[in-house]
Formats: C-alpha cells, structure tokens, sequence
C-alpha cells in the first residue's frame, strides 16, 4: 500500500501535558492513531517518526528521498516544531529531496502568536502547509497529501 510519512519534531513527544491551552490533551500516541485510521480510508499506509534531534529528522527526510524515487513513499507530513522557526539545514534537507511531496503543519496558529513565530523555513520548500486547527490538521494534511498524490497520478503521461 502507498505510504504517508508522519514526522514529529522537538516537544511534540509532550503533546498532551505540553501548553494544553495552546496544543491540546490529544496525545502524540492519539495524533499518530487518528492519522492513521485517517490515512488507511484513504487507501494509504501511514508510518510516524518523531524525534527532539535535528540530525535525526534530516536522515529521515533523506530516507523519506531515496523511498519516495523507489515508489515506496507518498509524501511526508511534518511538524518541525520549533526548528521550523530555526532550521537551515531542513530546509536544505527538504529542498535537496525534491520532489519529494512534504506538508507542513503547525498545530497551534503560529501567525497568531510571538513574532518569532511568524517566520518558517520550511515553509518556502513546502508542498503545502496546514496551520492553526489544532490537532485535526494532521487529518486535513493527509487529506490534501492524498488529493495531491491522485491529482499527480491522474496527470502523469500513460505507458
Ligand atoms: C508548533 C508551533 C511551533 O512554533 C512550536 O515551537 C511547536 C509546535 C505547532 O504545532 O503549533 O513546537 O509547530
């Protein structure tokens, strides 16, 4: 079956007990359960990956890379937590994967909040971003990852 990539970044191992009035009681557990019930009627399989290290989410989205050129990924969705106001060396991850399908998504309506918020890097190398709908923006990206995914295969030239 086609594979949706969940990935995590820092903090978000805490969802839960973590700022509840910003991100809710919904466990990283429960978000990663919901996805993927969510993805599976949708037709794909859905894996889930979070990590509070930088190095460790580059190696995946390089993985995410080599598994998307194979046919073995759909795309990834990925909640960078605070790296995406800091990071770099994901942006360049995501950028150097291209076409690799990535989504961004923020939990809480980061443009909303402290200015040093207001800025992404991943957002310029994102095939989409999803922000500000709590938890369900998990299911809303898998939704538009999947639409996605048909729109790209129903636009691809015939054998
Ligand atoms: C977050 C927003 C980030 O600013 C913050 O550092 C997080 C969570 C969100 O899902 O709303 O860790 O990505």
């Amino acid at each position: 079956m086609p594979t949706i990539l969940l990935l995590n970044g820092p903090n978000l191992n805490l969802l839960g007990t973590r700022e509840p009035a910003t991100y809710g009681y919904t466990t990283l557990a429960d978000v990663e359960n919901e996805s993927r019930a969510h993805a599976q009627k949708l037709g794909f399989e859905l894996e889930a990956f979070q990590s509070n290290h930088e190095g460790a989410l580059i190696d995946k989205i390089h993985e995410a890379g080599r598994r998307f050129k194979a046919g073995e990924i759909t795309g990834v969705l990925f909640n960078a937590g605070a790296y995406t106001h800091t990071s770099v060396a994901l942006h360049d991850a995501i950028a150097g994967v291209k076409p690799l399908p990535v989504i961004e998504v923020h939990i809480s309506n980061v443009h909303a909040r402290e200015a040093f918020r207001h800025h992404s890097y991943i957002s310029p190398v994102a095939a989409g971003i999803v922000v500000g709908f709590g938890t369900d923006g998990y299911l809303l990206g898998i939704e538009g990852l999947a639409r996605k995914a048909k729109a790209s295969a129903a636009a691809a030239p015939k054998p």
